[in-house]
């Protein structure tokens, strides 16, 4: 990674305004599209000039060797404060979130479940699913939840965070899904999980994949997320340096060894 003394281009200030419906350019719009992302933690810079396009329902592998940028990424679309965003444009279907705070970001229906899984201490899996909804947009309800995540309504009344790892990323997903989301980003959905269990948060995802969720999949375990994925987005030293179909990487045995070392 490397350092810059000037700040870079000037800064994307989070705005306060509500945002009128636009459309983004170009003759079919992207339903998810970032322009010349440049992010910073201080002085550090660490996303790089990305730039990408997710059609609706689509989803996406974002890979690369460790520090690439692919968590720094995901954090950016979010507009969380780090990395700062000081130069790009960020669409979601019509929105700029590059205008907006994270909280606004989450309205629009950003939902990042980030690698650390933010589970909350002392609630309940049903709490910790009630919480996500007392804002709205409200995506699915408690029931639907249930539906789709057995092992979760088994365990409603248990304190969340006591709950095994495979247990508590399947929450994870589900407290996304408990607003409205329109662009899913997963970091890491199976780290430190057991074969066993990665297989049925695969069976989460291929679920949440046929019913269209747009989404962007951070994972180490690459073949496991391509298998999954329409497309692939290989980054390194913050840049995106592939941008093509995951059959493509699974098929480039080059490409693998040299950017993702598989
Ligand atoms: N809070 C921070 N402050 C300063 N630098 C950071 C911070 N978080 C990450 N970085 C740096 O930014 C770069 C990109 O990190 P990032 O976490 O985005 O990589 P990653 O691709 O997600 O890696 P991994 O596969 O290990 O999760 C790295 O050089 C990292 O050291
Ligand atoms: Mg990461």
């Amino acid at each position: 990674m490397s350092t810059t003394e000037s700040g870079g281009p000037p800064r994307v200030a989070a705005s306060t305004e509500p945002y009128p419906k636009v459309a983004a350019k170009g003759s079919a719009p992207a339903y998810f599209s970032c322009r010349d992302l440049h992010a910073y933690y201080g002085q550090s810079y660490v996303v790089q000039g990305v730039s990408f396009d997710i059609r609706e329902g689509e989803i996406v592998a974002l890979l690369g060797r460790n520090g690439a940028g692919k968590t720094s990424t995901l954090r950016t679309i979010a507009r969380l404060a780090d990395p700062q965003l000081q130069h790009g444009e960020i669409w979601l279907d019509h929105q700029p979130l590059h205008k907006m705070s994270a909280f606004q970001a989450a309205r629009c229906g950003v939902g990042l479940v980030p690698e650390d899984r933010r589970i909350i201490a002392g609630l309940t899996v049903e709490e910790n699913l009630k919480l996500a909804q007392i804002e709205k947009p409200i995506g699915w309800s408690i029931e639907r939840l249930y539906e789709h995540f057995p092992r979760l309504a088994e365990r409603r009344n248990q304190e969340a965070v006591t709950m095994s790892g495979g247990e508590q990323q399947m929450l994870a997903v589900a407290r996304a899904l408990a607003r409205d989301v329109k662009l899913l980003l997963l970091d890491e959905p199976y780290e430190g999980l057991a074969p066993v269990i990665v297989r049925e948060i695969e069976k989460i995802l291929e679920e949440v994949k046929t019913l269209g969720f747009t989404t962007i999949i951070v994972e180490q375990n690459a073949i496991a997320a391509l298998h999954l994925s329409d497309r692939a987005l290989i980054l390194d030293m913050g840049e995106i340096v592939f941008d093509g179909t995951a059959r493509e990487v699974i098929d480039n045995a080059e490409l693998r060894q040299q950017y993702l070392a598989i």
